[in-house]
């Protein structure tokens, strides 16, 4: 049947105003409505060279992407924000999160086809990345050469320490530090320690043994303890962090005041875990530092760490050697070194526990826990916490005096994803000192549906214990704060 040729030519008109509008009249445009939600709240990642694999700047990309940005949007998964709602008040969150406006805005473009718009509408731009802002001077430090990863010792996992050199002639704050690791798909985490004094010395001594090439480095970076040192008992024994990278780390800044002192004279030991899962290949990461003399009035920050230990027995149902835990601490020796079968044991010393204290059954258990207790011995203030745990890792929480009145949950990320991992400051500092306990609590899948995949194999059950390996566990709290 032939259509009536006054409604084609009235669809035809309406065809044309809607084109000349961009879309519904009405509704919302990308110019107008949608640009500055996707420019505020997406392109810090989203964009060319960020770290998310399409970018959301221009009218087309977006409408593109429409049905997407709409489901990912909806159910809460981007833009990414781990902490659950239990957790404190935290610096950015408002920029993470979107709101119920911003959420109709969306859904209403995309309904409507996610028109352009006039493009004189558009008001906003796309945010860069956080980079390095704020007062002070950029220091940029790389390796001298490219390094090849190689598990020493088997296995998928190698943790490289490269000595950096700040050159620094007076001690300075480091305010803010964006790490680039140049090889995304291999690099696990990168740690920068300071090494000053006698370490610096120790750093220098080690790289040159190396041939200029870096050492292999599980646990830490192997450097004499500092015995002038008291602090590191609260670090585990490492030597003071200046800065750290885990995938999904975007917190470049240090709270506003406050500051990481480097001293002069001091290097810096870059650890990098490469984890070959993937296929190896040359990498060279580098680290910026921003930079401000130790004479501006800032609080000073530092690192600690509460470890609690790991033990993960089989599901009901799998047996055989690996199920056995001593045939998984050899199995750490052989792959990281003789230290490793120390750590396990030590963990349970520090957090008071026995090993009779984790069943050693679990049936078809997926939320296997973990806990450790930190008493808190001097005054200090905490800016900042963060959780670090593997692939097994379901559920973290750093609570402060847990079970008592003063309880109060610092950080909680309720369904934890290896692959968004961050440091988060507290809006609001929170003093604590002698009488207060600091609980770090993780929970994890060792069932056979949560065995992590690598190429394209699901693992088999075994015993999992504290270990370096991406395919080991850890469960870390790390806090930042100032003492005194
Ligand atoms: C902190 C960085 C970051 C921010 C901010 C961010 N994204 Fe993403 N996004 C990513 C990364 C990385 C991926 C790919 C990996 C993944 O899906 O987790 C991604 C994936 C996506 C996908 C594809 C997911 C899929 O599986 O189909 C959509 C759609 C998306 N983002 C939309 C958005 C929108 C809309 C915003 C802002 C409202 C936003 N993202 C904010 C980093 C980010």
């Amino acid at each position: 049947m032939r259509k009536p040729a006054l409604l084609v030519l009235l669809g035809a008109a309406a065809l044309a105003i809607l084109v000349a509008h961009g879309g519904a009249a009405s509704g919302p445009t990308y110019n107008r409505d949608v640009a500055p939600i996707l420019d505020s709240k997406c392109a810090s990642c989203h964009r060319l060279g960020g770290i998310a694999p399409f970018s959301l700047t221009t009218a087309g990309e977006a409408k593109a992407h429409a049905a997407g940005i709409v489901r990912m949007t909806r159910v809460g998964l981007m833009p990414p924000w781990m902490p659950g709602s239990d957790s404190a008040a935290i610096i950015g969150r408002e920029r993470r999160r979107l709101t119920e406006a911003e959420l109709s805005t969306l859904a209403a473009w995309a309904a409507n086809g996610a028109p352009a718009g006039n493009s004189a509408d558009r008001r906003s731009r796309p945010a860069r990345d956080a980079g390095l802002s704020g007062p002070g001077r950029t220091l940029t430090l790389a390796p001298r050469k490219a390094y090849v990863p190689h598990a020493p010792g088997g296995g998928i996992d190698d943790y490289h320490c490269f000595v950096l050199d700040p050159k620094l002639t007076q001690d300075a704050f480091v305010t803010a530090a964006l790490i680039k690791p140049q090889r995304t798909g291999i690099v696990h985490h990168v740690i920068l320690y300071e090494a000053a004094g006698p370490q610096a010395a120790a750093a220098v001594q080690m790289n040159a043994a190396s041939g200029g090439k870096g050492w292999t480095c599980f646990g830490g970076p192997g450097l004499p303890f500092d015995l002038s040192d008291s602090s590191s008992v609260s670090r585990l024994g490492q030597p003071p962090w200046i800065a750290a990278w885990v995938p999904g780390h975007t917190t470049n800044a240090l709270p506003n005041g406050t500051g990481v002192l480097l001293h002069r004279g001091a290097k810096i030991v870059m650890q990098v875990h490469y984890n070959l899962i993937a296929a190896s290949g040359p990498d060279r990461s580098q680290a910026q530092l921003r930079l401000r003399p130790a004479t501006t009035p800032l609080t000073r920050l530092e690192t600690q760490l509460i470890a609690a230990p790991v033990e993960l027995p089989c599901p009901a149902g799998v047996s055989g050697p690996q199920c056995s835990r001593q045939h998984t601490l050899q199995d750490e020796v052989n792959k990281y070194g003789a230290e490793a079968a120390f750590v396990p044991a030590a963990l349970l010393k520090l957090c008071d526990h026995t090993l009779a204290d984790y069943p050693q059954s679990v049936g078809a258990g997926t939320a296997i826990p973990t806990t450790c207790d930190r008493a808190v011995t001097q005054p200090e203030t905490i800016y900042g916490v963060a959780g670090h745990m593997h692939l097994r890792g379901r559920d973290i929480s750093v609570v402060l005096d847990p079970g008592t009145a003063k309880e109060q949950t610092l950080l909680h990320i309720p369904a934890w994803v290896f692959h968004w991992q961050d440091v988060y400051y507290l809006r609001q500092p929170v003093a604590v000192g002698p009488g207060d306990t600091i609980r770090v609590r993780c929970s994890f899948d060792n069932s056979k549906d949560g065995q992590p995949i690598v190429g394209a194999k699901q693992l088999t059950p075994r015993y999992v214990l504290w270990g370096e390996g991406t395919t080991d566990e850890m469960c870390l709290g790390m806090l930042s704060v100032a003492t005194g």
